[in-house]
């Protein structure tokens, strides 16, 4: 593995076309006119695992859309890597946001990029993430250096809950055995400081429907004689934290995982400005739940979020109305031990109780999953570690991420292995949001980083 820096130099330029060429494509799976397109991605990274050389690669129809499965077995006496990204992105919008059109790639510099990043929706999350695996393998094969058994398993529905992965996990856990799960679908914390994620939060995701009267009312005649239901449901939201922003409803952290003092000792180790972070988002304080700091907040502690909120009169001008219906999607992050299922269950017990007689409400599940914790012990983790401190010349952070990628839960339930989150983008890459981005730095260093860890693990598992 030594040329692999001369290897990733002199094809640089093609890399990063490919790369671009992929994000080409919107494939969009939110959003069901860009249905063809995602299936034109799912064939595009068909055919780059064909040209990288895997020997056997297919399109697995679900009851949604196809996952692209492909593998090289050498020996299967030695261990089996597989895996797993997406090739979904997330919607543009609001696409009047974005300073270059999200599926026009355009390579600009930024501060914190001064080698130039790839800008468009999907760069890192995960497209570009993604394809650092293709091209990693392409080297070990070209070089005759693969150490061991691959699979790969590239999934289209992951920005809307992975429902079709689930069912095609549950029916294929022969085809898909393996010794370790590999994922680069997460951050790190610089390009100068290294880490590797060993915890994903989980997710409850609900949408509440608060309806009043039958229809829509002049706000003069009837205002103040009936409820109001988006002055009641924002009541009711406003009412789900305390003044410490904990969250209110009955039960909710009976199940949550305290930290020692000691291991949080550990964790307000790991390089973080305060100062920074708030003037990189244009904030004057940082806010949230009482007792603990930002990287535990957005960790190790469970949130409910309200990621959209809507009803009533919201075009030009003014309309005297009262709505007779509101409606607000709200998320919950979750952390080891506490149940998804269990969670949503008791928002929706509790969010039906605080309501006045008054109005009707509804809760709808979306979906959901349950948190992860890799452990660092494992050989797995070491082999990452090294494979890091080679490519980085530093040792690597173990960090809990704040995001959520419930299927690596089933991965663990169905398959009974570990996966390992070797992520390489930078939480300012703006993933789900306009102008996301990739740096060229991040992607080159994830293909140089990955064969490392394929050796040290095939080492390791002697
Ligand atoms: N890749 C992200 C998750 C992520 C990003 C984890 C950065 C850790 C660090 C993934 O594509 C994602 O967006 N997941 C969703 C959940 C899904 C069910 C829609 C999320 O976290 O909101
Ligand atoms: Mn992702
Ligand atoms: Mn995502």
């Amino acid at each position: 593995m030594e040329n692999i820096k001369q290897y990733v130099q002199e094809n640089k330029e093609r890399f990063l076309n490919e790369l671009i060429d992929l994000l080409k494509i919107p494939s969009v799976s939110a959003d069901s006119a860009y249905a063809q397109d995602v299936i034109d991605t799912a064939n595009a990274v068909k055919v780059s695992l064909e040209k990288a050389g895997c020997d056997i690669v297919e399109l697995c129809e679900t009851p949604g859309y196809p996952i692209v499965y492909g593998e090289k077995i050498i020996d299967p006496s030695l261990p089996t890597v597989l895996v797993y990204g997406h090739y979904d992105v997330q919607p543009a919008d609001p696409i009047e946001l974005w300073d270059s059109p999200p599926f026009e790639p355009v390579i600009k510099k930024t501060d914190l990029h001064p080698e130039g990043a790839i800008f468009a929706r999907g760069a890192c999350d995960d497209k570009g993430q993604m394809y650092m695996h293709v091209k990693a393998f392409e080297y070990m094969i070209q070089n005759k250096c693969l150490p061991c058994n691959v699979k790969f398993m590239i999934e289209g529905e992951e920005e809307v809950g992975s429902k079709s992965l689930g069912w095609f996990v549950e029916r294929n856990q022969e085809k898909l055995a393996n010794d370790v799960i590999l994922i680069s679908d997460t951050g790190m914390i610089s390009n100068q400081q290294p880490s590797i994620t060993t915890g994903l939060r989980g997710l409850s995701y609900v949408e509440v429907e608060v309806t009043g009267p039958n229809r829509d009312l002049h706000s003069g005649l009837y205002g103040g004689a009936v409820a109001n239901p988006i002055n009641v449901l924002t009541k009711m939201i406003a009412s789900l934290h305390d003044e410490n922003n904990h969250i209110t409803i009955p039960g909710f952290y009976d199940k949550v995982e305290e930290l020692s003092l000691e291991e949080r000792a550990q964790m307000a180790k790991r390089p973080f400005s305060q100062e920074a972070y708030n003037k990189a988002l244009d904030i004057a304080e940082e806010y949230g739940e009482t007792g603990y700091t930002t990287n535990e907040r957005n960790s190790i502690r469970p949130t409910l979020d309200v990621n959209g909120i809507w009803g009533g009169y919201t075009g030009e001008g003014a309309k005297t109305v009262i709505a007779s219906k509101a409606y607000a999607k709200i998320s919950m992050r979750l952390v080891p031990n506490q149940d998804w299922e269990e969670i949503t269950e008791l928002f929706k017990k509790h969010f039906e109780s605080i309501a006045p007689k008054a109005v009707k409400v509804k809760v709808t599940p979306h979906h959901g999953g349950q948190g992860y914790v890799t452990p660092i012990d494992g050989i797995g983790y070491q082999a990452a570690a090294k494979a890091y401190n080679d490519s980085f010349g530093v040792e690597p952070i173990p960090v809990r991420s704040g995001g959520s990628i419930p299927i690596v839960a089933l991965f663990e339930k169905e398959l009974k292995s570990k996966t390992i989150m070797m992520g390489f983008g930078l939480d300012s890459d703006a993933i789900h949001s306009p102008n996301e981005h990739y740096g060229i730095f991040n992607y080159l260093k994830g293909i140089e980083t990955i064969p490392l860890f394929y050796k040290y693990f095939t080492e390791m598992s002697k």
